[in-house]
């Protein structure tokens, strides 16, 4: 038996690290990587980045700044497993084994597939299935694999993730029914307040949505990034709903609860939408000044970066190696 409660997540690296990956994955695994009795497995699911580029100069670029990321947020490597999944061949290994028991019909109703069909559709493309690579259908089981070869109990996770953590335990069940209980079921963890952490346009911050708030930019790029938030008409003076409007939400997530009530009254006295982005501004500002300051120290050292990556291999890879062994037995893929 396993005595600690295992908690796993990883980025996919592509692009650059934004207030969406910090408050939805970031610091919520870090936090809970801090707790006694946990395991935390945190990676960068380079893999994962496949599916979106072809560019690999950004692959590798994203890979490092999401490391460095990572760490400047305050990953200690020492209690935390941190590694790169492409230096953990049992995923990939797994993934295909997985993939012989997951229907097609279960993939065909993931969201991110589902999307990418209905803007084919919106296009008025005749087939449906345009550009959409077999890397983007088959990614609930890449990202399944990821967490099984590890027995994750918990996986923090943003709002959008939710189905795969759900396919996820579908895909263990069947494995489990099939060959015996050597599969972990695990259990997603939506962090409440950032669930929906809306990006400049409105809709969720998401890098393919090209609407994140970068954490790592100069001041001005950020200032000029905030004052580009989508807002409703109205005119400085008339009151304002701080439920229907995307500083605001922005602002709670990243606000001590003084600053968020005292905001919240200045909407009802009407502030206008260009002073309420300044205060934003200046409050995220603040929030990310000691990551961004630790960032800018740790890329200057490539090295213990990779120093740190290729420790947490040999811990994943200790992790990984029965597993996988015990897991090919069980399918029968074993000698004579
Ligand atoms: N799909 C996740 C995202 O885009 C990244 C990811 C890949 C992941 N594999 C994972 C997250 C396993 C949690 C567990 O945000």
């Amino acid at each position: 038996m396993k005595k600690n409660q295992r908690v796993l997540t990883g980025i996919t690296t592509s692009g650059t690290p934004h207030l969406g990956n910090l408050l939805g994955a970031i610091l919520p695994a870090i936090q809970a990587s801090k707790q006694d009795n946990t395991s935390s497995f945190l990676f960068l699911a380079d893999y994962h980045s496949l599916i979106k580029n072809t560019d690999s100069n950004l692959t590798h670029s994203s890979s490092f700044e999401i490391a460095a990321c990572w760490l400047a947020c305050g990953l200690n490597p020492k209690k935390v497993i941190f590694y790169r999944q492409s230096d953990i061949p049992h995923i990939f290994e797994l993934a295909w084994i997985l993939g012989c028991l997951t229907s097609k019909g279960l993939l065909n109703r993931a969201h991110a597939y589902k999307a990418a069909m209905t803007v084919n559709e919106e296009n008025g493309a005749q087939d449906l299935d345009k550009g959409i690579t077999m890397g983007l259908f088959n990614y609930p089981i890449l990202m399944a694999a990821d967490i099984l070869m590890f027995s994750a109990d918990f996986v923090p996770v943003g709002n959008d993730q939710k189905q795969h953590i759900e396919m996820t335990r579908d895909i263990a069940l069947k494995f489990n029914h099939y060959y015996g209980e050597l599969l972990t079921t695990p259990v997603a963890q939506i962090s409440e307040d950032t669930g929906i952490l809306p990006g400049i346009d409105g809709k969720k911050m998401s890098k393919s949505y090209k609407n994140t708030i970068p954490i790592f930019s100069d001041d001005d790029v950020l200032k000029k990034i905030i004052m580009k938030i989508k807002t409703n008409s109205q005119e400085p003076g008339e009151p304002k709903d701080v439920n229907d409007c995307n500083i605001f939400k922005i602002f709670k997530s990243i606000s001590s609860e003084n600053d968020i009530e005292e905001l919240q009254k200045k909407y009802e006295e009407g502030i206008g939408w260009g002073e309420a982005k300044g205060i934003l501004f200046e409050n995220l500002r603040d929030f990310l000044f000691p990551f961004k300051t630790e960032y800018q120290k740790i890329v200057k050292d490539r090295g213990y970066i990779e120093s740190v990556l290729k420790q947490g291999k040999e811990k994943a890879l200790e992790v990984s190696t029965p597993l996988i062994e015990d897991i090919r037995k069980a399918i029968g893929i074993k000698g004579f």
